[in-house]
């Protein structure tokens, strides 16, 4: 058995709502505190019926069990930015995280034939640098300033280009 990627389907939607309920997850996420499981699966639902037009965002799965989605957005033919997020926190740390990014960084380069993916992490989010520096992502500079569990963070950027991709296979 093997991580997967596939589209979201309305039943997902309680599977992330239900992750808000973990607090290590919802403050590393960035996700608000006062969102009921209620007002957050109605979102979700609202948001896999209709991501908008620069959004494709899939579901990791292994088996049965949702793990985490990835996303890439951005309206560009060439390239796309790059997310990744597990789910709930007790599955950090596993390889879950590096398995997803992967999985989206081939999406991204055999499924949507872009160029290049750039991604960004505040330099805080100690487990997304681990992500991006193994999947490959080389550091380009450093973005803005954010607030990340409660302290100033700058992100620091990173890309992939295809033709490294292809090398490191
Ligand atoms: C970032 C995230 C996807 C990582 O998922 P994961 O399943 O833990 O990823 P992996 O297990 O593949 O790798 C994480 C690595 O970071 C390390 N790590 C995680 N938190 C750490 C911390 N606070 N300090 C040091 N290392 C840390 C882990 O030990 C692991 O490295 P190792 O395998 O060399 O030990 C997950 O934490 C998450 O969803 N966070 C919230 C959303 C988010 O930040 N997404 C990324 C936005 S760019």
């Amino acid at each position: 058995m093997e991580l997967k990627l596939r589209p979201m389907v309305s039943s997902d939607a309680g599977t992330f709502a239900g992750w808000a309920s973990d607090p290590v997850f919802r403050a590393h996420a960035g996700w608000s505190e006062d969102a009921t499981f209620e007002d957050l699966a109605e979102w979700w639902a609202a948001h896999i019926a209709n991501p908008g037009p620069h959004l494709i965002r899939l579901s990791a799965v292994f088996g049965d069990d949702v793990v985490g989605y990835v996303d890439t957005h951005g309206d560009a033919e060439e390239t796309r930015e790059l997310g990744f997020v597990v789910g709930p926190s007790s599955r950090w740390g596993q390889g879950w995280g590096t398995l997803a990014a992967s999985a989206g960084v081939e999406y991204g380069f055999e499924v949507l034939g872009l160029s290049s993916l750039w991604a960004e992490a505040v330099e805080a989010n100690v487990g997304s640098l681990r992500v991006l520096e193994r999947i490959g992502m080389t550091p380009i500079g450093t973005g803005d300033e954010d607030v990340f569990l409660g302290a100033k963070s700058t992100y620091s950027r990173f890309m992939l280009s295809r033709q490294d991709w292809a090398r490191r296979q």
